[in-house]
């Protein structure tokens, strides 16, 4: 083995082990053995620079094996914001600033930015590298995430800068992430996350990053901190223009407003359209832009006064309880759920809300027929939050959670600590539903016009008892049902047969298999180009996948030699399904049909196959080299320099690398960079 074949195996072991440890709570061997490994790593790094790796699990191993994280001193410190909570205080706060600097509120410049709901990091660069990344903390101390956030992959890890600058802001999930984030919590079997700052937190602060680096987390820069002086600056806003060019993400809806009366009109445009923005705010920021002046107005012990933040009230609203339901998912777990009377909640109709579990209903002590508040968990997930009480009125008996599986009637368990109950009656009818309906959800099989209704319909029908009896379905067998035409039914079957050729990582989610989500479902697809492939691997070879843990290999494992599943795989081949999984058969709109687009240097996110699949995936190809028909080249980081001046001198348009997505969806740019 050579040297660089050792350092591979070195870190593919370490890795391996780090999330049997650390994410999995199943150490694989014991800590003397994993730490030779590590030395033996990183002194094989230390003799071989050019096989270094900012990536390599050698910067983190033994840092992650500690309990907490190490401790960062910050040199300047991260201050928190005073708040006010309505217009009348915002104003006599920026009434309070000008006096003080003896100034005019109508002609004060003002930054008008939103407050994100998320967690404060502090990012050191030296010399254009990134060096370190503390939380806040106490706002003195913080703890150094720098591992987790060098797999952020909006926070650049280089600049072109020399010297030391400091950027502060917020680790956020977009709302969209979030979703998706739980949809594969839930395609795994695994819990959801209450709202997207805790979800933030809790994947940021992973003791592995390799997990926190399989988490959509992003990074919005709002304040730059430059100790040696460098920049040539008069405004805060120019400071944000300059984090923006070295490629960091920056609020676009940020305004730089003159005068209290806009600056004010401003915030409220904030709290009216707090649900349009991408990710959740709970207030606006005010900040005092020209830097000199806030100099002079300066610090409280624990906040600017130059600062201000506007904060939103939570939206919360009351309405009736109508009933407590038990539903039943497709693991069988029995979730307590309220239906209510419809209300509106942070821009959507609410009327139906869960009650999370057991213990949960029993703290709230919530009854049918009492009024309830309601608010959307992170501004999300619509939970109630307790009972308004009503005095004089009679409340109905204290609910209490079912003994019976209310669909199939069999005693629900709940299990030693757990706080959730389950149905574990194999064939309950409702599982088998869910488990219907799941795959034929987007996230899996995406088979249009078989929702929830038509599910249940054709279970009723007798027409289906499981997934496998979906591609047997005749438009006969559907035109006669109750609310079918020819049309559903054509339509419907000519769904089923586009789904046969479905990628095998969609079949596999499909499946909805314990523990594999999307995520090591493309893992998995890649690395086997057939079901049967993988149903045949020893653990070991599970196990050595990327982005495979034991656990999830040990799942699979099982999985596929269970008998249902082989009965199941062996009547989907019969009806013709691929349980490939095909590029061709591309279900992404073309819009980069016919098209050739260069790739040159490593594009965020993606590797470079990954990259040129995305491409192909939508009709274009991706060769190697420039001529007069490239269609456009994508500058990434570490360009090679032949390509650019070949379409520089062959008039071929350069397009950055933070276009890609919006070139992949649309099939075009908006700046082009020669
Ligand atoms: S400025 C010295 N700007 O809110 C200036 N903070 O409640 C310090 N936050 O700790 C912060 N959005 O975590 C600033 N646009 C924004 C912000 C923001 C969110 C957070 C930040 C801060 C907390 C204070």
């Amino acid at each position: 083995m050579s040297d660089q074949e050792r350092v591979a195996f070195l870190r593919a072991e370490l890795a391996r082990h780090n999330e049997a440890y650390f994410t999995n709570d199943a150490p694989t061997i014991p800590d003397a053995e994993y730490d030779a490994l590590a030395r033996e790593l990183r002194r094989l790094e230390e003799e071989h620079p050019e096989l270094r790796d900012e990536h390599s699990v050698s910067g983190t191993v033994g840092a992650p094996r500690a309990s907490v994280f190490d401790p960062v001193e910050h040199a300047v410190a991260m201050l928190s914001l005073d708040n006010v909570f309505d217009v009348e205080e915002l104003r006599t706060w920026s009434d309070r600033v000008a006096k003080s600097l003896e100034h005019d509120a109508e002609t004060l410049r003002f930054v008008v930015e939103p407050k994100i709901d998320g967690l404060a990091l502090s990012i050191a660069y030296e010399d254009g590298v990134l060096v370190q990344a503390a939380t806040r903390g106490d706002g003195r101390v913080g703890e150094d995430v720098t591992e987790n956030v060098r797999t952020i992959k909006n926070v650049p890890t280089r600049l072109g800068a020399v010297g030391r600058f400091e950027v502060r802001g917020e680790v956020f999930l977009a709302r969209d992430d979030f979703i998706a984030m739980n949809a594969e919590q839930v395609a795994a079997g695994l819990k959801e996350f209450a709202n997207p700052r805790n979800a933030a937190a809790g994947s940021l602060r992973q003791k592995n990053p390799a997990v926190s680096a399989a988490r959509p987390l992003s990074f919005l820069a709002y304040q730059l901190l430059d100790p040696d002086g460098r920049l040539e600056v008069t405004y805060y806003s120019e400071t944000i223009r300059q984090l923006a060019e070295w490629g960091f993400l920056v609020a676009g809806e940020s305004r730089i407003e003159e005068g209290a009366a806009a600056m004010i009109e401003r915030s409220d445009w904030f709290q009216a359209h707090r649900h349009d923005l991408r990710y959740d705010i709970d207030g606006a920021v005010i900040k005092v832009d020209e830097l000199a002046l806030r100099e002079r107005v300066g610090f409280t012990s624990r906040a600017p006064r130059w600062a201000i933040a506007r904060k939103f009230p939570p939206e919360e609203r009351t309405t009736r309880l109508l009933a407590i339901e038990v539903s039943i998912g497709r693991t069988g777990r029995a979730t307590p759920f309220a239906v209510l009377e419809p209300v509106v909640v942070a821009g959507s109709t609410v009327s139906m809300a869960t009650l999370h579990n057991q213990d949960q209903v029993a703290a709230k002590d919530v009854r049918p027929g009492d009024l309830v508040v309601v608010r959307k968990a992170g501004d999300v997930i619509p939970e109630v939050v307790g009972a308004v009480s009503e005095p004089g009125r009679r409340r109905a008996k204290k609910w209490t959670f079912p003994a019976t599986c209310p669909e199939c009637g069999q005693p629900l368990v709940r299990r030693g600590e757990e706080s959730d109950t389950y149905c574990v009656n194999p064939t309950c009818p409702a599982q088998l539903l869910e488990q219907i309906v799941h795959f034929a959800s987007r996230g899996a099989l995406d088979i249009e016009g078989l929702g929830e209704q038509r599910v249940a319909q054709l279970l009723a029908a007798g027409l289906i008892n499981d997934v496998a009896d979906l591609f047997g379905l005749r438009v006969a067998d559907l035109e006669g049902l109750e609310g079918w035409g020819e049309l559903s039914a054509t339509s419907l079957v000519r769904e089923l047969e586009k789904a046969k050729t479905a990628p095998l990582s969609r079949v596999l989610v499909g499946l909805g298999i314990r523990h594999v989500g999307p995520v090591a479902a493309r893992e998995l697809a890649r690395r086997f180009s057939h079901y049967d492939e993988l149903a045949g691997a020893p653990l070991e070879v599970l196990e050595a996948v990327d982005g495979i843990g034991p656990v999830i290999a040990q799942s699979l494992y099982q999985y596929v030699r269970d008998e249902e599943t082989r009965e199941r795989v062996e009547r989907f081949k019969a009806a013709g399904l691929t349980l490939r999984e095909s590029t061709t058969a591309s279900s992404l709109a073309a819009t980069l049909a016919g098209r050739a687009v260069v790739v040159t240097g490593a594009v965020p996110g993606y590797t470079r196959e990954g990259a040129e699949a995305a491409i192909v995936a939508r009709g274009g190809t991706s060769p190697g080299s420039v001529s007069k028909k490239t269609y456009c080249v994508v500058v990434g980081e570490a360009p090679g320099a032949a390509k650019v001046t070949k379409a520089t001198d062959l008039g071929v348009p350069l397009v950055a690398a933070s276009e890609f997505e919006t070139l992949l969806a649309t099939g075009t740019w908006t700046i082009t960079l020669n």
